[in-house]
């Protein structure tokens, strides 16, 4: 272990110990069998800063598992974790809506992405009936949506084709209407979306698995009662601010937060002069936290909306090496204060370059899940591959705790990964560092 300056080893233990000055520090590991890796770690004065590691075996060196495949799918959901309801027919926070991706590679010596001649389908297997599991679609009309059965708020089904995003560089279905539960009811958070990559004439070129998460799982009742938590949300909601929820709802009618408060996750402007969503939430709950015994016994607190306990969407590999909610996002006063000195909720996020190096980072303002790879091994590949199609969705970063994250790189590099292998789009003989340092050629 070394500072750059400083090397100590770790007792038997696995402890160590550098004692430095006050300041900013880049803490370098390596330990044979594992991935030499870094941290950075801030030192004051006559504090002590607990460094914890969580190292990942170093790759295997095994071939990719079909040597002869033509074409590679890599394939993810956009967020880690998508949130919906059960019961539509109080109020609506957020509507069933999932996203998935494709990229889709010819594999020759070159490799190339295909966005053209080709149809990209997804099916949900297990999961063909929404409206077995939610009354979503009763009251989608009075929410402002007016769709059809199983056909989500952007028209997207259950099952289709892919069309080319915005970049042109990946196959995306946008808001797929699924829920946590399969048509036989089993409720499941990480189901499985069915991919076929079909050329013009219908022959099938490439098929993958990959995980569609989506939880229902927001424990209001954990403060709210849980004879009708819903109920009594509306009804403190309008004992504090003069509103009529509780009596409309009585009526027939229902209203969705986003009326009021905007929420940039639905592109909703909300009233003038009415909190974001966001804001009025995390700010009004944030000295509510201990309000129950379950709502204190329950880590880290933000699983008390968020889930969550028993979905634990945080599962990247992040979470394995201790980070949580808090160290990413700040606390439930962290998360407020950052939308009072200006965040836009949903589109300014915490940033992977904000512990790692600059050659690690998303691109200039944008999302994680909006970057694609600047720096790759040789230039005619930058600009092509979505951080998400190598690392997968934040909170699930691969390496995952969730077996259900990593079927693509089990499917076409053989290991649980993040896609390290040049032959997994490459026939010839490549090999550099995937992030290369430095710029260049
Ligand atoms: C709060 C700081 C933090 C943020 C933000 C963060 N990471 Fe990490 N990352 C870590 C730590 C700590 C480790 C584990 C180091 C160890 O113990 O091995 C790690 C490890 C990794 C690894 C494994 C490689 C290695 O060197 O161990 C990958 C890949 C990775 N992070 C990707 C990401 C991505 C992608 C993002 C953005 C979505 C991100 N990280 C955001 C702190 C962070
Ligand atoms: C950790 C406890 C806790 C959890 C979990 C919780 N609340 Fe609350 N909430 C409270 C408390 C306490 C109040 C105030 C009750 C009172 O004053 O009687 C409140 C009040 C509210 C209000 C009224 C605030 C106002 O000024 O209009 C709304 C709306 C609300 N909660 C929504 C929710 C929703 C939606 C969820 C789940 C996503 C949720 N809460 C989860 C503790 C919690
Ligand atoms: C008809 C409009 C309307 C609807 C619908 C509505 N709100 Fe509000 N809400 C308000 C207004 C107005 C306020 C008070 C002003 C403000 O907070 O900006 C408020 C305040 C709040 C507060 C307290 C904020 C604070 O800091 O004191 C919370 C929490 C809240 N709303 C949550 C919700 C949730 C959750 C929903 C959906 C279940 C919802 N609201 C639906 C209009 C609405
Ligand atoms: C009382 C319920 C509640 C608690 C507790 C809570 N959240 Fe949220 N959070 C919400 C709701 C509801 C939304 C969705 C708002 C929307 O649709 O725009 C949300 C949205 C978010 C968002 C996306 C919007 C943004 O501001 O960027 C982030 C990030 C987030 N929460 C982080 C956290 C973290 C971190 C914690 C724990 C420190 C936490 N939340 C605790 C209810 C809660
Ligand atoms: C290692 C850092 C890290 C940790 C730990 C982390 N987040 Fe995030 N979170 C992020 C990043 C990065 C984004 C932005 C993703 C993007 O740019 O697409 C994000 C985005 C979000 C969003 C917005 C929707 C989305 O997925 O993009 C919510 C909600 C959220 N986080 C909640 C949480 C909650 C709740 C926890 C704890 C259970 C948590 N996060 C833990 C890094 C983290
Ligand atoms: C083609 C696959 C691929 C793409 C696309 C990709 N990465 Fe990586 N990433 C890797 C590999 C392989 C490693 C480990 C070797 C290295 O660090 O260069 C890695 C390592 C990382 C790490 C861990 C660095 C550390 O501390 O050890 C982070 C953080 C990271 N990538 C972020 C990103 C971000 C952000 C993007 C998009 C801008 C991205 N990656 C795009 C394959 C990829
Ligand atoms: C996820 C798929 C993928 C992986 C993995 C991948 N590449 Fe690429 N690579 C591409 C694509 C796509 C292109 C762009 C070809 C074009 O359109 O010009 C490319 C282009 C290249 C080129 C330029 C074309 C050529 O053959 O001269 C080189 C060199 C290259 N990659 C090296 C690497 C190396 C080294 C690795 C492993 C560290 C790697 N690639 C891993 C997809 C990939």
């Amino acid at each position: 272990m070394s500072d750059g300056t400083n090397l100590v080893s770790t007792d038997t233990n696995g402890a160590y110990t550098l004692n430095e000055p006050a300041g900013n520090y880049t803490l370098n590991v390596s330990s044979g069998g594992y991935l030499t890796t870094y941290q950075i770690t801030t030192v004051t004065s006559s504090g002590t800063s607990t460094v914890n590691w969580a190292l990942t075996n170093a790759y295997g060196s095994q071939p990719v598992p079909a040597s002869g495949m033509a074409y590679t799918i890599l394939a993810w959901n956009d967020l880690g974790m998508h949130c919906d309801q059960d019961d539509y027919s109080y109020f609506c926070v957020l509507p069933p809506f999932n996203t998935l991706h494709v990229q889709v590679i010819r594999r020759s010596d070159d490799a190339s992405l295909i966005m053209s001649g080709i149809t990209v389908s997804y099916t949900f297997p297990k999961k063909t009936n929404s409206t077995l599991h939610t009354n979503f679609w009763t009251y989608a009309a009075q929410y402002g949506w007016n769709v059809p059965p199983n056909i989500g708020i952007t028209g997207t089904p259950l099952a289709g084709n892919m069309a080319p995003d915005a970049n042109n560089l990946s196959w995306v279905a946008t808001g797929i209407p699924i829920t946590p539960y399969d048509d036989d009811g089993t409720w499941d958070p990480y189901g499985t979306a069915a991919i076929t990559v079909k050329d013009g004439s219908g022959n099938v070129l490439q098929t993958a698995n990959v995980v569609a998460p989506v939880s229902t799982e927001m424990m209001c009742s954990n403060c709210h009662g849980t004879t009708n938590p819903q109920l009594d949300i509306l009804q403190k909601h309008d004992a504090y601010n003069g509103t009529t929820l509780a009596a409309d709802q009585a009526n027939g009618i229902v209203h969705a937060c986003s009326e009021c408060h905007s929420d940039n996750a639905l592109g909703a402007p909300g009233q003038a002069g009415v909190e974001s969503l966001s804001l009025a939430m995390h700010n009004f709950h944030k000295d509510k936290m201990t309000y129950t015994s379950a709502a204190a016994n329950t880590t880290p607190d933000c699983y008390n909306c968020h889930p969550g306990a028993k979905t634990q969407c945080l599962r990247g590999i992040m979470s394995r090496a201790g980070k949580s909610c808090h160290d990413c996002h700040g606390d439930m006063y962290g998360m407020t204060n950052s939308i009072l000195s200006g965040r836009q909720p949903w589109l300014q996020e915490p940033k992977c370059g904000n512990c790692h190096d600059a050659v690690h980072q998303e691109n200039t303002n944008t999302l994680y899940r909006n970057s694609v790879l600047q720096d790759a091994p040789e230039g005619d590949m930058d600009n092509k591959l979505y951080c998400e199609a190598c690392h997968n969705s934040t909170h699930a970063e691969l390496t995952t705790a969730n077996p259900a994250d990593p079927t693509i790189p089990q499917k076409f590099q053989g290991d649980n990964y993040w896609i390290w292998n040049c032959s997994v789009c490459h026939t010839g003989t490549k090999s550099g560092s995937m992030h290369r340092q430095g710029g260049g050629d």
